[in-house]
């Protein structure tokens, strides 16, 4: 039983008393506390493989924010990691594999992983979070759509373009196809142990399907995530493809109960592109935070009037910057509450 359960209502589209709130990377860097549990280990990777500190690291939020749901501490670079291909945090950089995938032989050698053999330590974790948190908000569970993980794959790191994994869709359709089925057919194993260890919510992480030309986008990275939303009929699914905007229409028809938006995009136009059957997450500009609590206040009920009372989750639309004032957040998060509350009883 869970006792604050308005996320999985929304997404379902059920009437709720307030709008749910949450915000993406909410576990990390903004809270003292993980920057000082961080700080005592030997790299990221370490917290993320270790059950217990992950579990800790995930509850944080609950506590410091008081937000609507926790979600589980990890990164969708463990995919690729348990498919043999090893990534490293690199401090204050970010991600990088030391190998990459370039041929088909290198495909080939790829592992589609048994999630228990390969990612214990997630589906572990989650357990070790269900047990703590006691049904006091739902869980979420997730993973990088198919695509984002190419392009990490291929390109072994972050970029602005991410030519070498783009160039594949040109020179080498086939080949990121093989790719892309052994990604899809990981990921969907990976989710559906995560729904087994008690994940009540997925949400499928599309960082870089802005990039795309629309026509590659349905191609290479629509198509497989339709295929994950099929493969998990019993749970709430999210999808969240930033820079997406080109795709709502196709969205509109994914087998999936809730579309995020980035900031970029208008709830209002998108509303009317996705029809009444899907919720919406968002989207305030994660930078509308570095604001005085006057202007975090009214930014964030001028989203809330964008979107509307029913079918809504809010959150950023992108993470959470790691410099904002956890301060700011709160002002966010109890705005939510009280305007979305209040709005609900007609009084504004
Ligand atoms: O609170 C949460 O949202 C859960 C935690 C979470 C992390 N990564 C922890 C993390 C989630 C959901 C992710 C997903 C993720 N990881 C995405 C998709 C979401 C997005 O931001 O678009 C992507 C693209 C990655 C890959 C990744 N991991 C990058 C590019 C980086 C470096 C950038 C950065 O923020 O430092 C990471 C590292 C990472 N993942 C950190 C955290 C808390 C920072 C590591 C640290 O503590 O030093």
């Amino acid at each position: 039983m869970i006792k604050n359960d308005l996320l999985l209502r929304a997404a379902r589209g059920e009437q709720t008393e307030r709008t749910p709130v949450w915000l993406m990377r909410q576990a990390g860097r903004i809270l003292p506390e993980y920057r000082a549990l961080r700080a005592r280990l030997s790299g990221f990777k370490e917290l993320v493989e270790t059950p217990e500190l992950a579990a800790e690291v995930t509850i944080q939020p609950v506590d410091a924010l008081d937000v609507d749901a926790a979600i589980i501490f990890s990164d969708i670079l463990v995919v690729p990691d348990a498919m043999g291909l090893t990534y490293e945090m690199v401090e204050a950089r970010g991600p990088l594999f030391p190998e990459t995938i370039r041929s088909a032989a290198d495909v080939r050698k790829l592992r589609v992983t048994d999630p228990e053999e390969g990612l214990g330590y997630v589906l572990e974790a989650i357990r070790v979070t269900k047990r703590a948190l006691n049904g006091r908000v739902p869980l979420i569970g997730f993973a990088g759509a198919p695509w984002t993980i190419l392009a990490y794959m291929v390109e072994g790191h972050g970029s602005k373009t991410f030519s070498k994994a783009r160039r594949m869709l040109y020179a080498e359709p086939a080949l990121a196809h093989q790719l892309l089925e052994k990604i899809t057919a990981t990921t969907i194993a990976y989710l559906q142990a995560q729904v087994q260890a008690g994940a009540n919510l997925i949400q499928v992480f599309d960082s870089w399907a802005g990039i795309l030309p629309p026509n590659h986008y349905r191609e290479f990275s629509t198509r497989y995530i339709a295929q994950i939303c099929a493969a998990l009929p019993n749970v709430p699914v999210t999808v969240f493809a930033k820079g997406a905007f080109f795709a709502l229409e196709d969205f509109a028809q994914l087998d999936c109960q809730t579309i995020g938006l980035d900031w970029n995009q208008d709830p209002r136009t998108a509303r009317t592109i996705i029809g009444d059957n899907h919720t919406l997450q968002g989207n305030l500009d994660p930078c509308a935070l570095y604001g005085s609590p006057e202007q975090v206040q009214a930014a964030t009920i001028e989203m809330l009037r964008h979107f509307g009372p029913q079918r809504h989750i809010a959150n950023l639309g992108h993470g959470v910057y790691p410099d904002t004032d956890p301060a700011s957040v709160r002002v966010f998060i109890d705005t939510v509450k009280e305007f979305s509350a209040l709005a609900r009883e007609g009084q504004i």
